[in-house]
């Protein structure tokens, strides 16, 4: 493996990059995630690949002809608040590095092959994760997108016609899906199994259940100084309990469960609140404990709210079922992977993935790469510059067997 990836990584890397936090601030179509997007353009119309942007904002840059049994591979570029540097842009570089690899091999694919960059795959900005690839495959209606907003109120449909693109067309693309042979999505692993195992390379067999809900808490505003207990209606009390509640519930049934968005008006130190908006994300082994966690957390937000005179609301946001990958892919991938030796070990994840949405639709399937710390979503997420190669050229491996190369 040459150097490609490190050039390629170090063009990329600074953009949207918090000096303070270290961390990534790409959201979707603002300054720093066009920037991103053109960077990406760039990079592949310098490699020889045709570039475009499909009716939902995804950009594609293709090797060869695009055509139907198209191999493709990629991720996306978008962040959360201060999201790490490889969550999403590993398979995006991995996959322009791959296919820089496949040519220095001198092979020629007998399919075309793809590299994707999805939009809004972490939600931050609209709310709803894997937005561009739900559009595509239908998972969501063109009509729900274009109506959701961001914290300033403006709507998907508002941003992307700012960055050029006609919101009319939006909606599932059979087309482009007819084109897709098989989609192999490169990651950083966001958690630790491989870290345990000792490997630098895994591929996943499943994606959790998982959802967001939002949870509406209104009460009255009043003086923090002179109204009694007993005459509060405080919505941030019914608010510690859902808290309290989902932590509890994600214990009990082995789930996950985090509030880490909340927004608090009019968020004065010494008023009481008159609104409480918080967003709960849930995920589980399995659909019912999924279930029971959201029903416990939903029943502690009611007892509470009735008991503080608090009227709550709550709204589901997105929810993404259990996805199991294609086993003949899965398994090709990681026998492929581990580049003649064992095959790479398999994991579940409870992260969501454009290949997750994808896999409804097409064969799909995804690489993780070793992450020593586990940490993600975060600015200290990181994995070694060998693990990186050691992805890629995985990468480049499956690439070639897929496409016949
Ligand atoms: C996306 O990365 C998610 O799983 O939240
Ligand atoms: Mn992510
Ligand atoms: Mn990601
Ligand atoms: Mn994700």
């Amino acid at each position: 493996m040459s150097d490609d990836f490190a050039q390629l990584w170090d063009g990329l890397a600074p953009l949207g990059r918090n000096r303070t936090t270290g961390g990534y601030r790409r959201y979707s179509w603002g300054a720093a995630d066009t920037e991103a997007r053109a960077w990406f353009a760039a990079a592949a119309r310098d490699r020889g690949l045709a570039v475009e942007t499909d009716r939902n904002g995804n950009l594609w840059a293709w090797w060869g002809e695009p055509g139907p049994g198209a191999v493709v591979t990629g991720s996306h570029l978008d962040s959360v608040p201060d999201g790490g540097a490889y969550d999403g842009p590993l398979g995006v570089v991995g996959g322009l590095a791959a296919i820089g690899e496949l040519r220095r091999r001198g092979l020629r694919p007998r399919r075309p092959v793809a590299v994707a960059v999805f939009a809004e795959e972490e939600g931050a900005r609209f709310g709803v994760p894997c937005l561009g690839s739900r559009l595509s495959t239908g998972a969501i209606t063109p009509e729900r997108a274009a109506g959701l907003t961001d914290g300033d109120g403006v709507t998907w449909s508002r941003a992307m016609e700012r960055a050029g693109l006609d919101p009319e067309r939006m909606g599932a693309d059979r087309e482009l899906l007819g084109r897709i042979g098989a989609f192999v999505e490169l990651h950083i692993e966001q958690g630790r199994a491989l870290a345990c195992t000792g490997d630098p390379v895994g591929a996943a067999s499943a994606v959790w259940p998982h959802g967001r809900w939002r949870l509406d808490f209104t009460g009255q505003a009043d003086h923090a100084g002179t109204t009694r207990l007993a005459d509060r209606s405080d919505p941030m009390l019914p608010f510690a309990a859902a808290v309290l509640e989902a932590r509890r519930a994600a214990e009990v049934h082995g789930a996950l469960a985090t509030v880490g968005k909340v927004r608090v008006s009019p968020n004065g130190t010494n008023a009481v609140p008159s609104r409480v908006r918080a967003w709960l994300d849930a995920r589980a082994g399995d659909e019912a404990a999924l279930r029971a966690v959201v029903d416990a957390v939903d029943a502690a937000a009611r007892d509470s709210a009735a008991d503080h005179g608090v009227t709550v609301t709550g709204f589901l946001e997105s929810a993404s079922p259990l996805v199991e990958f294609d086993h003949g892919l899965r398994d090709r991938i990681a026998e492929c992977a581990g580049g003649g030796r064992a095959p790479v070990p398999l994991l579940t994840t409870g992260a969501g993935h454009d290949a997750g949405v994808l896999a409804t639709a097409v064969p799909a399937a995804m690489l993780f790469v070793r992450n020593p710390t586990g940490i993600s979503h975060a600015p200290a997420e990181s994995a070694t510059a060998a693990d990186c190669r050691a992805g890629v050229a995985a990468l480049a491996d499956v690439l070639a067997d897929l496409s016949d190369a």
